[in-house]
C-alpha cells in the first residue's frame, strides 16, 4: 500500500468506501434507490453503512428478462472467451483486494484479514472455473445398436437464480456464477440483505471487465419476495441456493411448477472426533481454524465435539487455552480473531445454546457470556460434557465450542450420523486402517481428515440429507449448471 501517511487500515477503509455502491444491477443499468429501500449496518457498531433499493417484483422480471434476453449469444459465445473474460473479471477482483475486504469486514463483521482471505477464496472460484470452460467438452461412443453413434452435448440449462447468504459475502457468489458463466449461464444473483455491497461490487467489477450486459444481474430487496419472483419465473431453469434448510424447502416446493433444477447447500451440525491416537496439538489447532472462521458463522463448522475419553482432558485443557486466547472485537482493530454476529437473532440463538447446555450439564471452560462489548458480540466459549442432542440437530452458528466424551470408535460414529443433517464432519487419528472406516462410515458430504479446513475450489462441496443435494466448487460443480443432451447418429 502505498505510503500516504494515512495508516493502512484508513487507506483499505477508503478503499472499500469508493466500492460501495447502492444500486442493483438490471441487464446492466445500475437500478438506484428509490421510496423504498433496506438499510444495512455494520454489526461490529450497529451503524448505518449505506442503503440498498428494496425492488418491485416488476423490477426482479426486468432483470430475470435481461438475463433470458442475454442467454443465446452467452451460451454461443466460445468457451475461450467466456473463459478470457472471466479471467479479466478475476484480475480486477485481485487489483481491488483490499477494498473488497474492507467492504465485507464492514458489512459482515468478519476480522479484515480473514476478509483478505475470502476475497482469494473467492476468486480461487473465478479463476478455476475459467480453467473448467476452456477444457469443457462432451463425449461421444459407439451405440450397442449397429452403424450408430451417441454424441453426449453438454449444453448451459439457461438462466439461474443464484440466492447467497451473508456469512460469505464474496465467496457464495462466485462459488456459483463461476460454474456457471464456464458453463454458459446468465445468472441472476440475490445477495443476502446484511451484506449486499460486496456483491454489488464485484458485480461491478464483472462489468467493467466486459462480461455482457444482461450476462450478470443483481436483484435486492426483502428475501420473501424476490424468491418468490424467482422461483416463480419460467424463464429461470436453474435455481442454487446456499442457506438454511426450511428456506430451501420453501425455495424448492416454490420451484416444483416450473420444474427447475436445483441445488441446495443448506444447513449443517458438523460433529468433530478426535481419536485417543491423534496428534492433540494438530486437533486443538485444527478445531480453532475451523470453529473460528467467520466467528463460528459457517455452515461447515463444527458444531460439537466428540474426544475418547483417554485424551479427553489434555485435549480439553489445550482447547481451553486457545479459545480463551482469541482476540474478540470489531473487525478492523489489530490481532482480533473473532468479529460480532451477524444480528441479533444470532446472538439471541448462541445465548439459548449456552443457557439450554449449561441447563444440561454442561460445564462452561472458558467464555459463556455476552462478550463485554456493547452489540452483537459473544465471548469464544468451550462447554465440556453434559447433552449433545441440540448441538446435533441445530446449528449454534457463533463461537461456542461444546465438547462430549465418548468411549469406542463405533459409539463416536453412532453420535456422528445421529442428526438429520449430513453436511461436514471432521476426525483426527493417526491409523490408516481407522481413517478409511471412519470416512466411509460418516454420513456427510464432506470429510476432513486430520485438518479443520476443507474448503478450496477443487473440493465438491455439499451435503447429504437435510443438507441438502447438488456439489459447488470442483469438477462435478459445473455439472449443476449443465445438460447433457444426447444425439445419436446412424451413419452409413
Ligand atoms: C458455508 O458456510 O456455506 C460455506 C463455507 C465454506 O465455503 O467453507
Amino acid at each position: 500500500m502505498a505510503d500516504t501517511g494515512v495508516s493502512p487500515v484508513e487507506q483499505a477503509k477508503a478503499a472499500g468506501i469508493k466500492l460501495l455502491k447502492e444500486h442493483a444491477v438490471i441487464g446492466g443499468r445500475r437500478a438506484p434507490v428509490g421510496a423504498k429501500f433496506i438499510e444495512v449496518d455494520n454489526p461490529s457498531n450497529g451503524r448505518v453503512i449505506g442503503v440498498i433499493p428494496d425492488l418491485e417484483p416488476a423490477d426482479v422480471q426486468a432483470a430475470i428478462q435481461a438475463a433470458a434476453d442475454a442467454f443465446p449469444a452467452w451460451s454461443k459465445t466460445p468457451q475461450v472467451e467466456r473463459a478470457a473474460l472471466m479471467r479479466k473479471w478475476a484480475a480486477l477482483i485481485d487489483e481491488n483486494e483490499i477494498g473488497l475486504a474492507a467492504l465485507m469486514a464492514t458489512e459482515n463483521g468478519k476480522p479484515f484479514e480473514e476478509a483478505k482471505g475470502e476475497v482469494r477464496y473467492a476468486n480461487s472460484f473465478i479463476k478455476w472455473f475459467a480453467g473448467v470452460a476452456e477444457s469443457l467438452h462432451g463425449e461421444s461412443m459407439e451405440s450397442p445398436t449397429k452403424g450408430m453413434t451417441i454424441l453426449s452435448l453438454k449444453e448451459p440449462v439457461g438462466p439461474a437464480a443464484l440466492i447467497a447468504p451473508w456469512n460469505f459475502p464474496a465467496a457464495m457468489i462466485t462459488r456459483k456464477v463461476g460454474p456457471a458463466f464456464a458453463a454458459g449461464c446468465t445468472v441472476v444473483i440475490k445477495p443476502a440483505h446484511q451484506t449486499p455491497f460486496t456483491a454489488i461490487a464485484l458485480v461491478d467489477l464483472a462489468l467493467e471487465a466486459g462480461i455482457p450486459e444482461g450476462v450478470i444481474n443483481l436483484v435486492t430487496g426483502q428475501p420473501g419476495a424476490v424468491g418468490e419472483v424467482l422461483t416463480a419465473s419460467p424463464l429461470i431453469r436453474k435455481l442454487s441456493f446456499t442457506g438454511s434448510t426450511p428456506v430451501g424447502r420453501t425455495l424448492m416446493a416454490q420451484c416444483a411448477p416450473t420444474l427447475k433444477r436445483l441445488s441446495m447447500e443448506l444447513g449443517g451440525a458438523a460433529p468433530l472426533v478426535v481419536f485417543d491416537d491423534a496428534d492433540i496439538e494438530l486437533a486443538v489447532a485444527e478445531t480453532i481454524k475451523g470453529k473460528f472462521r467467520n466467528s463460528g458463522q459457517t455452515c461447515v463448522c463444527p458444531n460439537r465435539v466428540y474426544v475418547q475419553r483417554g485424551v479427553y482432558d489434555a485435549y480439553l485443557e489445550g482447547l481451553t487455552a486457545a479459545v480463551s486466547a482469541l482476540k474478540l472485537g470489531d473487525a478492523f482493530e489489530p490481532d482480533v480473531k473473532v468479529g460480532p454476529l451477524i444480528d441479533r437473532k444470532g446472538l439471541e440463538k448462541v445465548k439459548r445454546h449456552v443457557a439450554w447446555a449449561h441447563e444440561h450439564g454442561s460445564k462452561v471452560t472458558t467464555g459463556g457470556t455476552p462478550a463485554r462489548q456493547e452489540g452483537l458480540f459473544y465471548t469464544p466459549t468451550v462447554l465440556a460434557g453434559g447433552d449433545d442432542s441440540l448441538f446435533r440437530e441445530e446449528e449454534t452458528f457463533g463461537p461456542v465450542v461444546p465438547v462430549f466424551a465418548f468411549d469406542t470408535e463405533e459409539e463416536a460414529v453412532t453420535r456422528c450420523n445421529s442428526s438429520d443433517f449430513g453436511l461436514a464432519s471432521y476426525f483426527f487419528t493417526r491409523d490408516f486402517d481407522r481413517t478409511m472406516r471412519v470416512a466411509r462410515a460418516l454420513e456427510d458430504g464432506i470429510v476432513g481428515m486430520n485438518t479443520g479446513l476443507i474448503s478450496n475450489a477443487a473440493v465438491p462441496f455439499g451435503g447429504v440429507k437435510q443438507s441438502g443435494f447438488g456439489r459447488e466448487g470442483s469438477l462435478y460443480g459445473i455439472d449443476e449448471y449443465l445438460s447433457v443432451k444426447s444425439v445419436t447418429l446412424a451413419l452409413k
